[in-house]
């Protein structure tokens, strides 16, 4: 049978995942007697849209405001003015109610506090499966689907957080954050409590976690190198305000604010060129070879090019 098909028609710009329009959110500051001596304008006027399955990074140093803006999109505080727009909707009003769940989950930056200590990693990543009514017979099917996901073995569910490594406790947290299969994931500073090594692996899982599942991500993290590999945008927050934003590349090669220079000042790698004439690791007996070796060639390639 054939369907006739509508001619397709032509769409304008696809609906982003996520938009944040003018979003504000100021605090007052009290004095000792609970008189309101100033204002902290933690997010002042911020706008940005991630694209669907788009991955965008938000950079800034501490203080800037980046988990004030988690806090707005995951309605665990509400805006003094502006609007966020999930899928199209305006959802100023729904963040935090159980529909809004579905759609948005949260991965913070310490595994160790976001897990509760008493109870098994299944029991944890149950908690969001029982809120959503998922039925209960096909419970610890999804539990073991999910530790699959994030690449842990399906007995993991018997574990307590403290038989964890840090790694694997995120591990954990992200597999929770997936278990009602959300659109889009925030994941505030979610390897920074992490060794790098272990950073690029949980980094790698939600590359290839991102592309199988169609996830959007919200990226934070005050390392702007750590998103220069995996964001696709960037936006660098200064003082509560997006003072740069665009194609990461762009930013990385030609950034304009002093602020994102200075960020970028202390990346150990900046250009393309410089990229590519840094020494790769090359693996021996399929490991990474020691400083002391790596020192060595390192001394040994210098010497190569400073000879003329
Ligand atoms: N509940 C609150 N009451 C008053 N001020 C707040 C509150 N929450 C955050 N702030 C202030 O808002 C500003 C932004 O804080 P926020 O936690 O969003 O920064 P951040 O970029 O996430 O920092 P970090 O990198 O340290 O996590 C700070 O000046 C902070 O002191
Ligand atoms: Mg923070």
């Amino acid at each position: 049978m054939t369907t006739p098909k509508s001619t397709p028609k032509p769409t304008p710009k696809s609906t982003p995942m996520l938009e944040l329009v003018n979003l504000a959110k100021h605090f007052p500051v009290r004095n000792g007697f609970g008189k309101q001596t100033g204002l902290v304008k933690a997010v002042d006027n911020v706008s940005l849209r991630i694209e669907k399955g788009g991955i965008y990074g938000l950079a800034g140093e501490s203080g800037s405001g980046k988990s004030t803006i988690a806090r707005l999109i995951m309605g665990l505080t509400k805006p003094t003015s502006g609007d966020i727009r999930l899928d199209g909707e305006n959802i100023t009003g729904q963040a935090g109610t159980r529909a809004y769940g579905r759609k948005v989950q949260m991965v913070f930056q310490n595994p160790g506090s976001s897990l509760n200590p008493r109870r098994s990693v299944g029991a944890s990543i149950a908690v969001p499966l029982d809120a959503h009514g998922h039925p209960r017979s096909t419970r610890r099917q999804r539990i073991s689907e999910l530790l699959d996901m994030v690449q842990l073995p399906a007995n993991f569910a018997e574990r307590y957080p403290h038989e964890l490594s840090g790694g694997q406790k995120q591990r954990v947290a992200i597999a929770r954050a997936l278990a009602v299969a959300p659109k889009l994931l925030v994941l505030d500073e979610p390897t920074s409590a992490l060794d790098v090594s272990v950073q690029a692996r949980v980094i790698d899982l939600l590359v290839d976690l991102g592309r199988e599942l169609g996830l959007t991500y919200f990226f934070i993290s005050h390392d702007l190198s750590l998103m220069r590999n995996f964001a696709e945008r960037v936006g660098v927050l200064y003082l509560g305000q997006i003072v740069e934003t665009g194609p990461t590349a762009e930013v990385f090669e030609n950034p304009h604010h002093d602020y994102t220079r200075l960020l970028l000042a202390s990346v150990p790698v900046i250009s393309a060129e410089e990229e590519a004439m840094r020494p790769k690791i090359d693996l021996i007996d399929g490991e990474i070879p020691t400083a002391e070796k790596l020192l060595a060639r390192r001394a040994a390639e210098d010497a190569a090019r400073a000879k003329p």
